[in-house]
C-alpha cells in the first residue's frame, strides 16, 4: 500500500490481463476494468450541462445524507458528487478503481482537506471498515462493477444497521431485470427496499440495513 497525502492507495487484484510494468491496476484492459468509463472521457461526467440538470442537492436529500453522516461513495469517477457530498456531510470515503480519475478527484476535492478520503482501488476486493457508514451511494457506478456479488458483500458490510444504500443507475444501460437483480444481490445480504423509481434517464433504489 502507498500512501500519499489524501490518498490511500490499495493494489487491484492482479491477473495476467492487468499486471504492467509500472504496476497494478493501471491498465483499462484489465478485466476488472472492462467496460467502465475511461478517465480520458471524464468531462463528460462533469460539464456545466449536467452539472445544470442534475439536482444534485436532491440526489443527496433522497439519499438521507445530512450534515452528521459518514459517507461511503463507490465509483466517485472524477467527483461530480462528491463535491457536492463534501459540503454537506461529516465525511465522505470514495472508492475508485482507476487512477486517472483519482488523480481529477483528488484535484477537485482539495478544498475539503481532511473530510474527503479518497482510495485507489477495486470495491470487489477492499474491505471498507465495518458498519462505519451512515450512507453508501452508488451514482451510476454499480453497473460498471466487474465482480458484483463481492462487491456487494463489501458495501453491505460496511453500513451501519440502520443505515442507508442509495443506487442510482442510467436506465439506458439498466433494464427493469438488471434493476431487479443489484437490489436481490443486496436483499440478500440483509437490506430492505425503501423506496423506487424509474425514469427516462435514471433508475434510483433507496435501501435499508435491517
Ligand atoms: C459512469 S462512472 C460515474 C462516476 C460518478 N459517480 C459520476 O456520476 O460522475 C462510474 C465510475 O465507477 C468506477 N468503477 C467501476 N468499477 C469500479 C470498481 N470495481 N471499484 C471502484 N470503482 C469502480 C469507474 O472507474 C468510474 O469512475
Amino acid at each position: 500500500m502507498r500512501a500519499k497525502k489524501g490518498i490511500i492507495s490499495y493494489a487491484i487484484k492482479p491477473s495476467s490481463k492487468n499486471i504492467n510494468p509500472l504496476g497494478f491496476g493501471a491498465s483499462l484492459r484489465g478485466k476488472n476494468m472492462h467496460g467502465v468509463c475511461p478517465s480520458w472521457l471524464s468531462f463528460i461526467l462533469y460539464n456545466p450541462v449536467r452539472k445544470a440538470f442534475t439536482d444534485r442537492e436532491r440526489i443527496l436529500d433522497e439519499s438521507g445524507i445530512t450534515a452528521g453522516s459518514v459517507v461511503l461513495e463507490v465509483g466517485p469517477g472524477n467527483g461530480f458528487l462528491t463535491e457536492a457530498i463534501a459540503a454537506r456531510a461529516k465525511k465522505v470515503q470514495s472508492i475508485e478503481i482507476q487512477e486517472g480519475m483519482v488523480r481529477k478527484l483528488r484535484k477537485r476535492t482539495l478544498p475539503f482537506g481532511d473530510k474527503v478520503e479518497i482510495i485507489l482501488g477495486d470495491i470487489a476486493f477492499m474491505q471498507p471498515a465495518p458498519e462505519a457508514f451512515d450512507v453508501c451511494l452508488l451514482y451510476y457506478s454499480f453497473h460498471e462493477i466487474a465482480l458484483k456479488d463481492k462487491a456487494a458483500e463489501n458495501i453491505a458490510r460496511a453500513i451501519k444497521k440502520g443505515g442507508i444504500l442509495s443506487i442510482y443507475e442510467p436506465s439506458i444501460e439498466v433494464n427493469k431485470t438488471g434493476m431487479r437483480e443489484t437490489l436481490d444481490l443486496f436483499v440478500h445480504l440483509g437490506l430492505e427496499k425503501e423506496t423506487e423509481r424509474a425514469g427516462i434517464f435514471t433508475r434510483f433504489a433507496r435501501m435499508r440495513k435491517e
